[in-house]
């Protein structure tokens, strides 16, 4: 990506506004013991109960698991994920194992393991790129999910590549995206009342 224009509002750790979701990787493949590390950053995110809803399904670049979950993605998404060196289905189970119960906190369960996941890629100089650009209707028999696995996302997930390789329409987004000021989303009390 072209140079981080990022500035945070508060002294926080560079790996927040670092951290981005790039188009441009270089094709090389993801070496499976560095991907481990990052489900293992991801197994170690806080849960309800400890319930840890989170899965993977994962293809490396080159291997027989990569055209299927290459398949799933839609066609604006596939254009560029073809660069990258392993996806990754990150899925979430929906009932809790002991009860069979609704787990409602499964969704935020794993999107914190999919940030530990994305922060500890970046340490490794993998970049990620999460993708909901996928055909839904397909996921379940392609990735051969039971009733109470559903998909978050699909993760692109690779070294850095040049963003000259990119069409323009793409290549002109591979700019740091920016954010809400903290006064949109932070409120002191109420809802309504501001910070
Ligand atoms: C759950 C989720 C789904 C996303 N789906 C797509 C997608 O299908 N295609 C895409 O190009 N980017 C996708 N993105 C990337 C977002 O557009 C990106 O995270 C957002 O614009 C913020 O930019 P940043 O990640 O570079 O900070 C997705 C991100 C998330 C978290």
């Amino acid at each position: 990506m072209s140079g981080n224009q990022r500035v945070p509002s508060q002294d926080i750790s560079a790996q927040f506004i670092n951290r981005m979701s790039p188009r441009a990787f270089d094709g090389q493949a993801v070496c499976e013991s560095d991907l481990m590390k990052l489900f293992e950053a991801a197994r170690w995110a806080p849960s309800c109960f400890n319930s840890q809803p989170w899965r993977f399904v994962y293809g490396l670049k080159n291997t027989d698991e990569w055209a299927p979950l290459f398949s799933l993605l839609m066609d604006i998404n596939q254009k560029w994920a073809s660069n990258c060196g392993a996806l990754v289905a990150v899925l979430s189970k929906t009932v809790f194992e002991q009860s069979g119960q609704p787990a409602p906190t499964n969704s935020f369960d794993t999107g914190a393991a999919w940030m530990s996941f994305a922060l500890q890629a970046r340490e490794l100089g993998l970049e990620t790129h999460a993708m909901w650009g996928v055909m839904h209707d397909r996921v379940k028999e392609t990735l051969d999910l039971p009733d109470d696995i559903d998909l978050r996302a699909i993760i692109a997930i690779g070294y850095p590549g040049d963003p000259s390789s990119l069409p323009d329409n793409l290549r002109e987004r591979e700019t740091p995206s920016m954010r809400k000021e903290l006064s949109e989303i932070v409120f002191k009390g109420k809802y309504s009342k501001g910070m």
